[in-house]
């Protein structure tokens, strides 16, 4: 969360060109933005990225904030600054004793409510008496918590950066060194990049860099070239939530490929290693979990045992050691619960495999092996076209394992969704004053129904409960009034017609998602064209996707950025 960047360059660059550079990581967090440049000038608001001001510098720093500590205002902005002015950072993270750090810069005057700006004044303090080197390496050794940090200083013309868990790279761009939180942000202009491990800082100028660990050590870094999926410049869609529901058979269709040929070795070792393995477990949080849990389903069919736990409950709910094989699925491979689960897994032994969207991200580093989930960039806050991907790597998986389900017929079916367009637009005409909704399903269609529930909270701001049809008569039917709405999932399991019939009864408002051919149940149905169950929950996935969509823009809604959130969730 939170997205920095650092530029140095030979040429002259603009404000405009900076904040252009600032905006590719804005889905990281959109509280708040600002910038400083070498000159002197420092810049910040709360809200959108826009020009305060136009300039020109060579160095230049700047951050698009998702608030920890200290309120969504101008003061709590980055960058943030030392008493005189002259020395800026940007921040990404939780410095978690900051306090007892202030505590020793009495004297110094803070302006904001941040953990981060003690940073400016900790490194104006130690200037005083020793070069940035040895400043850095002091507050890397006295700091406790993540961090990913870039320095400038007023008049400089290099930049310093360093970091311990929260994410932080170096792009190579020939006539300019640029830092980032991702590779994304400067992905338009290089393919080259080195990645920091924790506690290395680097020192940079427009031609030349060095990295350090904190021992004051110079490192020999390797430098990576990536590849990466840029979204296409013309956008023909109101929102980038739609442009991404619409990709999807493409992407899909991309990812199949990929296992067929380039991928073809990398799934093969993944066979082998659970075959290998005596505990399989998933990890992965919020719309990766739901697809865990579709994975664990697939796996289940196919006569493999698996589990799946979100990872910030990770250590407490399982028992890991050298003969298990732990899969982490996620679309950034930078969630930090994510991250620190995988580390654990590691020291006891385990085996680590992931499906990872963006390349060379840190749990793909840290993997044994690793697969591409080849969704291309995602700008959407909400995951849609990389849960895709995550499931259809899934199912490709269990498929080498004998369960019985071609993905590659999947796209046609995901494309016969789009047809139903008009009517899922009308029944989220109907359903944009409703303050609770309930998804029920049963097997496969339960982790999809925690899936589309996940899309309506985040996107259209309704309370959205995704549950298993059989677990509704256990309480929540108390819930149920004249008209609430239940979406049921109901894919030729007569026990979740049943369950339909006993909401139905009470007055409930049954919209049926389903392939079943004379549904009594309910009055509103989004009939989907799918044989069997895997395509039905892929199916299902995206009425539930567009469904989502189609409230949220009947409420006016922030789609691509809601409320709060942020797309890399860098803190615990
Ligand atoms: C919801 C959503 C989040 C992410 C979660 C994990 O639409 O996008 O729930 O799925 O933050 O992120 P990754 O997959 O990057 O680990």
């Amino acid at each position: 969360m939170c997205g920095i960047i650092g530029i140095v360059s030979k040429n002259l660059f603009s404000s405009e060109d900076l904040l252009r550079a600032l905006k590719r990581l804005e889905y990281r967090g959109y509280d708040s933005f600002g910038y400083a440049t070498n000159s002197g000038i420092l810049e910040k608001d709360i809200g959108e990225i826009r020009l305060l001001s136009s300039n020109e510098c060579t160095t230049a720093i700047g951050h698009t904030r998702w608030a920890t500590h200290g309120g969504v205002t101008k003061l709590n902005a980055h960058p943030h600054a030392d008493c005189k002015n002259e020395i800026f950072i940007v921040h990404n993270g939780i410095i978690e004793n900051y306090l007892e750090l202030k505590e020793k810069l009495r004297g110094h005057v803070f302006r904001s409510e941040t953990d981060s700006e003690v940073i400016a004044h900790y490194l104006e303090e130690k200037l005083k008496t020793k070069p940035m080197r040895e400043a850095i390496i002091d507050f890397i050794n006295e700091a406790e918590g993540t961090f990913a940090v870039v320095v400038l200083q007023k008049s400089g013309q290099q930049l310093y950066a360093f970091k311990r868990d929260s994410p932080l790279v170096l792009g190579l761009a020939g006539d300019a060194n640029i830092f980032a939180s991702d590779i994304y942000a400067f992905s338009d202009k290089t393919n080259k990049a080195v990645f920091f491990e924790d506690d290395e800082f680097a020192e940079v100028s427009d031609s030349s860099y060095a990295f350090y660990n904190k021992s004051g050590n110079m490192l020999d870094k390797k430098i990576y070239e990536f590849e990466w999926k840029e979204e296409e410049s013309e956008m023909k869609f109101d929102h980038y939530m739609l442009k991404e529901i619409y990709e999807q058979p493409a992407v899909a269709e991309r990812l199949i490929n990929s296992l067929r040929t380039v991928q073809a070795d990398k799934l093969e070792n993944l066979v082998s290693l659970i075959k290998n393995s005596r505990r399989i477990i998933f990890i992965a949080v919020g719309t990766s979990y739901h697809a865990s849990l579709l994975g664990v389903y697939f796996l289940h069919k196919a006569g493999v045992e698996a589990q799946t736990i979100i990872a910030s409950e990770f250590k407490d709910y399982a028992n890991v050691d050298e003969n298990t094989l732990v899969i982490a699925i996620t679309q950034s491979g930078e969630t930090m619960d994510l991250i620190d689960a995988v580390k654990h897994a590691k020291r006891k032994g385990a085996k680590i495999a992931s499906l990872v969207n963006v390349p060379y991200s840190t749990v793909q580093r840290l993997s044994d092996l690793s697969l591409q989930i080849e969704a291309g960039q995602e700008i959407c806050v909400a995951a849609t076209k990389s849960f895709m991907n995550q499931v259809i790597l899934l199912l490709s998986l269990a498929r080498e394992f004998g369960y019985d389900v071609n993905p590659e017929k999947i796209s046609e079916v995901m494309r016969s969704v789009f047809g139903k367009e008009e009517k899922i637009k009308s029944i989220a005409r109907s359903l944009s004053a409703s303050k609770d909704l309930y998804i029920i399903g049963r097997g496969l269609s339960y982790p999809v129904s925690r899936e589309i529930a996940l899309k309506l909270k985040e996107i259209s701001y309704v309370h959205a409960e995704g549950m298993m049809g059989g677990e509704l008569k256990h309480g929540t039917l108390a819930l149920i009034e004249e008209g609430t709405p239940v979406i049921a999932l109901i894919n030729g399991n007569p026990h979740i017609i049943s369950n339909a019939m006993e909401v139905k009864a009470r007055g409930g408002r049954i919209i049926a998602v389903t392939n079943q051919k004379n549904l009594s149940v309910a009055k509103d149905l989004i009939e989907i064209d799918a044989d069997n169950d895997a395509a039905f929950a892929i199916a299902a996935i995206i009425a539930g996707q567009l469904l989502t969509y189609y409230i949220a823009k009947e409420k006016d809604l922030p789609i691509d950025k809601p409320r709060n959130l942020a797309k890399s969730v860098t803190v615990k």
